[in-house]
């Protein structure tokens, strides 16, 4: 498995962290910095991370800044991108189970990282449920594509 990584400012010492983490784990990591501390505008860091996912370069993505919010709001800008900000196990477990998300956002000034890289592990080995939520999956990429109303 692929993964495609990315942090801002409010990022980088739990992105490394969970760098650290997933080589340790063997698994490929396409990170797409920051890798020094510099101020920069996180949507320039979701936007290539969510364009990796979509284009199925990558399996999945992790996006860390401040809070993760910014993160998950400009990445879901991307078709076919389900960006969720986790700071829990239950909500990392449910949103692979049910939403089949395929980006998770973290919050560096959030969690703390021994609680960071195991909801990373959850996010990469939980499979999605399908049956009912994949109709309300695709529901999402109809209004994504303009076909609800
Ligand atoms: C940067 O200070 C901060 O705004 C950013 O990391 C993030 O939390 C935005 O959602």
């Amino acid at each position: 498995m692929k993964i495609a990584i990315g942090c801002d400012h409010g990022g980088l010492d739990l992105k490394k962290e969970i760098v650290a983490h997933l080589q340790q784990s063997g698994v490929e990591v396409a990170d797409f910095g920051i890798h020094e501390y510099q101020s920069v505008n996180y949507p320039d860091i979701a936007l290539p991370v969510a364009k990796a996912v979509a284009a199925g370069e990558c399996e999945r993505g992790i996006l860390v800044c401040g809070t993760g919010i910014g993160m998950s709001l400009a990445a879901n800008k991307v078709k076919g991108i389900r960006a969720a900000v986790c700071s829990d196990h239950y909500s990392v477990k449910y949103t692979r189970l049910h939403n089949d998300a395929n980006i998770l956002c973290l919050g560096g000034r959030v969690v703390g990282p021994g609680v960071a890289t195991e909801m990373v592990d959850l996010f990469l080995n939980t499979p999605f449920e399908g049956g009912r939520h994949a109709l309300r999956v695709q529901m999402i990429t109809d209004i994504e594509n303009g076909e609800r109303s």
